[in-house]
Order: C-alpha cells, then sequence, then structure tokens
C-alpha cells in the first residue's frame, strides 16, 4: 500500500446457532425477541476476510464485496461505521488531538472464502471482521460485539470463539443484550462439524424480512418463545458435559422449530429442499441404528446442512455420505470444523 494508506486486514469465523434467533423486538438496534446459542466454527476452512484503510487521499468512502462494489448508502453498514468513530471520540482523553483519520475517507474490501448470503451465516462472519478491522484502524476498545449485533444479528456471537451465548437482555436501549462465551474452543476438542453445501445460491428470503413476517403472522413463533430458555439451559449443560446425545436431540429439535415456524408463517417460506430432507431423514436412520445419537443437522436460513458429531465417527458418516450422494459436486461437502476461535492476522 501507498504511504499515506493506513489499514488493517482482519479474519473472522463463521458461527452456527444451536438455539436460533429468529424474531426482533427492535429493528433498529437489531435486539432479539429471544436468546440464542451458537458454536464458532474453525476460520481456516469458512471465513470473511477483511481490510479497512484511510488516507487523507482517498476522494470517497467506497466498499467492495467480494471484488464488486457495493454501495455505501446500507444503513446496517453506516451505522456500525459512525457507532465505531463515536467510541473513538469517546476515548479521546482531554487535551488530545481528535484522531484525524477520523476525517480520511474509508474503503473496505471484503471477501469470503464461501458462498455469500447462502444461508452459511456470511452475514455474521462479513460484520464481524469489519466491526473488528474498524476497531483496530481507529484504535477502538471494548465490547465491539454490540456494534456487530448492528449489522447482523448473529454478528455478534462469531466475536468470540467456542461456545457462545447471545441473551437477549430487556433493557430498551439494548445495553444488556450481550454475548459471552459458554467454553473455550479447546473445551470440546471431539467435536466436528461437516457442511454439506446443497446450493450456493442466494437465499430467497432474506432473514431481517423472514423474521419480521414471522413476528407478524405465526402464532407458533410466539409458542416458541415461551420454550427457548428452557431449551438454552439443557444446551448449556450438554455442552458443558459434552453430551453429545443431548446436544444432538437438542440441537435438531431447536433447527425443525425454526423452520416450521418458517412454515407457520404467512405466506409461508420454505428455506429447505427435498435434499435437506433427505439429509435430515438420512441422519435420523443413522442415529436409529445405534444406541445413542451419532449425528446431528441444523439448518440456518437456507438449505444448507450442517452436521454434527464426534471425530470418531466422522469416517463412518463421510462412508455414508458418499454412499447415497455418489454423483455429487466435488464441494459438496466442505471441510471438518472444529469448534474454533476468534483470530485475526492484522
Ligand atoms: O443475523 P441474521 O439477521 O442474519 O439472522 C440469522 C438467523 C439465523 O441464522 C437463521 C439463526 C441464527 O441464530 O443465526
Amino acid at each position: 500500500a501507498p504511504d499515506d494508506v493506513e489499514w488493517v486486514t482482519c479474519d473472522s469465523p463463521v458461527n452456527i446457532a444451536l438455539i436460533k434467533y429468529w424474531g426482533k423486538r427492535d429493528e433498529k438496534l437489531i435486539l432479539p425477541l429471544n436468546s440464542s446459542v451458537s458454536v464458532t466454527l474453525n476460520q481456516e476452512e469458512l471465513r470473511a476476510r477483511t481490510t479497512v484503510a484511510v488516507s487523507r487521499n482517498f476522494k470517497e468512502d467506497k466498499m467492495w464485496l467480494n471484488g464488486r462494489e457495493q454501495s455505501m448508502k446500507n444503513a446496517r453498514l453506516q451505522s456500525v461505521i459512525s457507532q465505531i468513530k463515536r467510541l473513538c471520540r469517546k476515548r479521546k482523553i482531554d487535551g488530545d488531538q481528535p484522531n484525524e483519520k477520523l476525517q480520511w475517507k474509508l474503503h473496505i474490501c471484503s471477501e469470503n472464502n464461501f458462498p455469500t448470503a447462502a444461508g452459511l451465516a456470511s452475514s455474521a462472519a462479513g460484520y464481524a471482521c469489519l466491526v473488528y478491522a474498524l476497531s483496530k484502524l481507529y484504535g477502538v476498545e471494548g465490547d465491539i460485539s454490540k456494534i456487530a449485533r448492528l449489522g447482523s444479528g448473529s454478528a455478534c456471537r462469531s466475536i468470540h470463539g467456542g461456545f457462545v451465548i447471545w441473551n437477549k437482555g430487556d433493557a430498551e436501549d439494548g445495553e444488556d443484550s450481550s454475548t459471552e462465551q459458554i467454553a473455550p474452543e479447546t473445551h470440546w476438542p471431539e467435536l466436528r462439524v461437516l457442511i454439506l453445501v446443497v446450493s450456493d445460491q442466494t437465499k430467497h428470503t432474506a432473514s431481517t424480512v423472514g423474521m419480521q413476517t414471522s413476528v407478524e403472522t405465526s402464532d407458533l413463533l410466539h409458542q416458541r418463545l415461551q420454550g427457548v430458555p428452557k431449551r438454552i439451559e439443557r444446551i448449556k449443560k450438554a455442552i458443558l458435559r459434552k453430551d453429545f446425545h443431548s446436544f444432538a436431540e437438542i440441537t435438531m429439535k431447536d433447527s425443525n422449530q425454526l423452520h416450521a415456524v418458517c412454515l407457520d408463517t404467512y405466506p409461508p417460506i420454505s428455506y429447505l429442499t427435498d435434499t435437506s430432507h433427505h439429509i435430515m431423514q438420512l441422519v435420523h436412520a443413522i442415529n436409529q441404528d445405534n444406541s445413542s445419537n451419532m449425528v446431528a443437522y441444523s439448518f440456518d436460513a437456507g438449505p444448507n446442512a450442517f452436521l454434527f458429531m464426534q471425530e470418531k465417527d466422522v469416517p463412518t458418516v463421510l462412508d455414508i455420505l458418499h454412499y447415497f450422494y455418489p454423483n455429487s459436486d466435488p464441494h459438496f461437502i466442505r471441510g471438518i470444523h472444529v469448534p474454533g476461535k476468534h483470530d485475526t492476522h492484522v
């Protein structure tokens, strides 16, 4: 980079929700109706990489995503940038010169090494990465997870590694809606995640729109909210005890409930395809042949499957997948992802 440019590059991982976030109580502050729990994946295979740069010679703010220029007129993007700058100004100690970089124009360049907006949590990794990179560029410290939340709700969980809870909080201003690590990435080293890329197409209903419609029209969503706290307690216990059998059952039930809510939404939303349903049946068939659960699935707002299992069962599961999907795309099965950490290369 030229001498007059100051820049930072960061990587951020994807997280997959075990107890799903679906529905907001405040659209602007991105406050959820329920708490959620996720696991952050290893960022070698699936990650967002973002470079942020400022220069006194840049003429305007600009942004590129996967090599294509994007409009900066995006309310979420603007809110993230202005919050980071606000924190930077707040840090200024009396008598300090205001950080001149705040006045300079900003360039953002972000790319994912996996399909974007296909229900693979690209926005979570992307916004976590942008916020982290900006915080380094402007020298901001503190709870940046709350700022990541303003970009994409689920992004606040990608700021931490391992197993993470996003507590919904009760305050109107969102001060108590924050994330916390339940267990670090080293806690359950035997856990593995396979991702089955059923489709790399952009999802037909963005999660923001889907959630909104569900909140307005689904009775089941409101029913679900009653049961979430108990589920969260149970999955926390399963994680802490490394009880895969219970972990698998709770994870699958919660994924199914999310998609049931989507179908209960009017007009209905279906993110799952025939292949997704086939994968679910296959998982239940595998589990039925065993005394305890060997595999679990989870689907976000898209048809792609996240399969959880223990390391010792990976060869068996891979054999079964190759048997049932012999002619699938070589990229159908994406890596073996262990719980990961939020690690940055600056
Ligand atoms: O953070 P958003 O607005 O992309 O919504 C994420 C919604 C789900 O991925 C379906 C669930 C979750 O908790 O990540």
